[in-house]
């Protein structure tokens, strides 16, 4: 297989998105994307994929191409086995048109070694094989096999590994896959891993797990701006390599960018004496020679201004200077507070079935148990997939009722939420921006005595999303720059405690970075059910709870 990009723009309407960026894959090429949210990596893919057309630049490519993309959202009543039936379909007709060619083959005239390549292709594609191999790629990966179960009553994470599983099984050329980490397990990451380190074809990877890039990426682009304004190709395989090298080109254009501002500095002096000389010219002393004087400045202007031009023509800018998370001040109690009692407390807590899924992974029964979040508390729930991370933290929510056992919440106790998922945005919230939508929240919550007006924490003012893009519909933004406004959202009322499920999927790395460091130092109490590896590492020295 063969993908070039060359020099591709991009722009949705009244926005440029992509511009300058160019790739080779080759079979054994797996190239890492990276970019803060919203820098364009799920466009990206797409247009590599060719469903979406670039505005200049071109790609082309040989072989067939399987992209996953970052959300998926199912078409209504379509099944598990509809999905597989589609990879094992698409297999079957890959594999009849390989052997035709091998068929038509000309003895005389034709190319032995094309025909080798077709037949070993075919043996690649090895379709006899491929029941076997949907059903190892659905089990290593943690994905449900019932292929009579319903796409649209499974849980995101359930339906982003089914697809993963099919895909992987389909043995593309390349392979495209958006944050694929996000709804993997340990054991389900460790099989990915394998598999893209094995992988025939090319690969294009965008994620934000470090982890994954050390082990897999021979490359990584970036998306994020650089002094030339063009995406740059770190050549370098693995995350540290490209870290390295990014630091240093960082520094490389801040030096530039001072040195600049020093020649502009002096250019600008030289610029102010020459008019100091024009404006002598005006009140020439008496005696002196006047039109000699006035030739002088106004050579001294003209070659100043040239310089000045000249200057600006070149001008690098400044390093934009990466929107940084300023969490906000949360409080740990509220007056008259015991503080030896829990904010938030779980005891036994047994959920049954949830209702309207067929969704076995939503159960949770932990007899026996008390699970108490005192203020200021940290409480890290680890575990597999469907062992009930998520809904222990809706059972501390509050939003998923308990089958038995109890709740308490401390009287006023404010609790912020960041679910999972993103909620699909639908009917006319599409069309209200994030700046509308905070402040619907916000007015709710004042009217319902929820919040009072001390307690409004500012959405603009928390680094998570930029001005202009909450002035935009929520339903236009990234994946990750939804889960940016969700997080804000959370954030809203001042929370006395932070349930998080799964906080990093789809932010970018410099983001769960500065979120990890943030929820370390709040005062306010934190849960997070988390499977990212890093996460968990650099909150090892939390309380554990492990539901595996
Ligand atoms: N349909 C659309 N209409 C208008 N703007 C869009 C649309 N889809 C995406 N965008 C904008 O284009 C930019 C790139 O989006 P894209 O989804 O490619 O980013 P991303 O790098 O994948 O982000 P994330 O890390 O959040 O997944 C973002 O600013 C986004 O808001
Ligand atoms: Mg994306």
């Amino acid at each position: 297989m063969h993908l070039v990009a060359q020099d591709l723009a991009f722009a949705y309407p009244g926005r440029d998105v992509l511009a300058g960026v160019s790739c080779t894959v080759s079979d054994g090429t797996r190239l890492g994307v990276v970019g803060e949210n919203g820098s364009g990596k799920s466009t990206f893919l797409h247009l590599l994929a060719g469903d979406l057309q670039p505005k200049s630049g071109e790609v082309r490519r040989h072989g067939s191409v399987a992209l996953v993309e970052q959300e998926l959202h199912p078409t209504p009543g379509q099944t598990i086995g509809d999905v597989v039936a589609g990879t094992l379909d698409g297999l079957r007709a890959a594999a009849a048109e390989l052997e035709a060619a091998a068929a038509a083959f000309d003895h005389g005239s034709g190319d032995l070694a094309v025909l080798e390549r077709t037949l070993s292709h075919a043996e690649h594609l090895a379709v006899w094989d491929a029941d076997r191999r949907v059903e190892v790629a659905l089990t290593r990966l943690g994905a449900p096999r019932d292929h009579g179960r319903r796409l649209d009553r499974l849980s995101v994470g359930e339906r982003f590994r089914v697809r993963l599983a099919c895909r992987l099984a389909e043995r593309s050329d390349l392979l495209l896959l958006d944050e694929p980490t996000n709804h993997l397990d340990d054991s389900a990451i460790e099989f990915l891993t394998g598999e893209l380190v094995a992988w025939r074809g090319g690969v294009v990877l965008v994620t934000h797990d470090r982890e994954l890039l050390d082990d897999v990426a021979t490359a990584i682009l970036d998306l994020d701006p650089s002094w030339d304004g063009k995406p740059v190709l770190y050549g370098q395989p693995g995350y540290l390599a490209y870290r390295f090298a990014k630091n240093q080109s960082l520094h490389r254009w801040r030096q530039r960018y001072r040195a600049e501002r020093k020649r502009a500095a002096a250019l600008a002096e030289r610029l102010d004496e020459s008019y100091e000389g024009l404006s002598d010219e005006w009140r020439p002393a008496k005696g002196s020679q006047k039109h000699r004087r006035a030739t002088h400045a106004r050579i001294h202007v003209k070659a100043a201004d040239r310089l000045v031009q000249k200057l600006e023509a070149e001008a690098i800018e400044v390093p934009v200077p990466p929107v940084e998370l300023l969490f906000p001040d949360l409080p740990a109690m509220s007056p008259g507070w015991d503080p030896a009692q829990p904010v938030v407390e779980v005891r036994s807590p047994r959920v049954g079935l949830s209702h309207g899924r067929d969704d076995d992974g939503a159960r949770l029964d932990l007899p026996g148990t008390r699970v108490a979040v005192p203020p200021s508390g940290r409480l890290l729930i680890v575990g597999p997939n469907g062992t009930g991370k998520s809904t222990l933290l809706g059972a501390l929510a509050g939003t998923l009722e308990l089958d038995r056992g109890s709740r308490f919440v401390a009287p006023g106790a404010r609790i912020g939420v960041v679910g999972q998922e993103s909620e699909p945005i639908t009917g006319k919230a599409r069309l209200r921006t994030g700046f509308e939508t905070y402040a619907d929240e916000a007015l709710r919550l004042l009217s319902s005595g929820e919040l009072d007006p001390d307690h409004v924490v500012p959405v603009a003012g928390l680094g998570l999303l930029s001005e202009e893009d909450l002035d935009r519909p929520l339903a236009e933004l990234s994946a990750g720059q939804r889960r940016r406004f969700e997080l804000a959202r959370a954030l809203l009322h001042a929370p006395h405690v932070l349930l998080l499920d799964e906080p990093t999927n789809h932010l970018s790395i410099d983001l769960v970075d500065e979120l990890t460091r943030a929820l370390q130092v709040t005062p306010c109490a934190v849960v997070v059910a988390t499977h990212d590896r890093r996460m968990r590492s650099d909150l090892e020295d939390w309380p554990v709870l492990d539901l595996s």
